[in-house]
């Protein structure tokens, strides 16, 4: 990493440079409970201790679980959680229907999303767990029509290119299956390059088939990381979920991160910086759908260790 995007990503994680949490003597009890969840806080001699306030994360655990509000700092939240507030979580019940019933939409109204609606969804991505407490999601929002066309029309030649190198990478014995995994080896041979020739066939014919006509895209893209990909994909998800709750349907859009990443032309025109990778996109609208059935997935597939 060079001296300025270091320097650029220490400016986006800006919660870093806020204050530690301090401790309030006057209404600490020593009750330990910061220290039992805090890696950098001990109890010693009934009194806590931040034992390296430098590796502080700014999680804001410590304030959490305060029985008497004797943590404060710009990562702590000072207004007490009450039962009430904790009822309105969902079931199991209900997240599980949320989670079973939520499916790809390809069909949108032709209505922009109301910003009120678009406010609910990026915040739901807010809460998203990320490495060390990162926090360094960072969301593209495309409302733009015409924009979104001419994205459309800058990434299909790069996504076509691209599929025709890793068609000959899969066909080359062995490295193919090394490079691409077997699996993924068949499917851009079988799966991936016919559908994405149908897909630049429609969309020639006027009938967009890579962003289906979409009133919106959301691209989330963070630092290189695998703790990044796993996070941004996260966000991105408790967005798809919000939205259905709001009667908005999303499709995640594997080409457009392949182009994001793989195009410098396109991440360039998107502003991603250089440091970041495009980790997960969907295109969202209000959906023109409604599925009458559940459907059909395979058992989970774990094993106990
Ligand atoms: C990583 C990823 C990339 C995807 N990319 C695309 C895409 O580019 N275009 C598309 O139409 N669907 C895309 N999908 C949607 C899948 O086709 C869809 O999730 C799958 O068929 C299961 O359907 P469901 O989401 O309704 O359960 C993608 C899904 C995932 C997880």
């Amino acid at each position: 990493m060079t001296q300025d995007s270091r320097q650029q990503s220490l400016n986006r994680a800006n919660h870093r440079q806020e204050p530690a949490p301090r401790i309030k003597q006057d209404k600490c009890t020593g009750c330990g409970l910061c220290a039992s969840v805090c890696l950098v806080m001990e109890k010693r001699n009934k009194k806590i201790v931040i034992t390296r306030p430098d590796l502080c994360i700014r999680c804001g655990h410590c304030g959490a679980i305060c029985p008497s509000n004797a943590i404060v700092g710009p990562s702590v939240e000072a207004k007490r959680l009450t039962d009430r507030a904790r009822a309105a979580a969902p079931s199991a019940s209900s997240l599980q229907f949320l989670l079973r019933s939520r499916r790809s939409v390809r069909r949108y109204k032709n209505e922009p999303i109301s910003q009120k609606d678009m406010d609910k969804i990026l915040e739901a991505g807010r809460y998203t767990p990320t490495g060390t407490n990162s926090q360094g999601i960072e969301y593209i929002v495309m409302t733009d029509r015409d924009q979104i066309a001419r994205l459309g029309k800058m990434a299909m030649p790069s996504i076509i290119k691209l599929f025709g190198m890793a068609v000959r990478v899969s066909k080359i014995p062995v490295l193919g299956d090394l490079m691409l995994g077997n699996q993924a080896a068949e499917n851009f041979q079988k799966i991936y390059t016919p559908a994405l020739k149908a897909i630049d066939e429609y969309t020639k014919r006027g009938d967009d088939r890579l962003f289906y006509h979409a009133p919106a895209i959301i691209l989330v893209h963070g630092e290189k990381l695998d703790d990044m990909a796993f996070s941004c994909s996260a966000a991105l998800f408790s967005c798809m979920l919000m939205a259905d709750t709001l009667g908005i349907g999303c499709c995640l859009n594997g080409f457009l991160v392949l182009a994001a990443n793989r195009e410098p032309k396109v991440k360039k025109w998107l502003g991603i910086p250089r440091n970041h990778k495009a980790h997960a996109a969907m295109t969202l609208g209000y959906a023109n759908v409604k599925y009458n059935h559940l459907v059909k997935r395979n058992p989970v597939r774990a094993k106990y260790l």
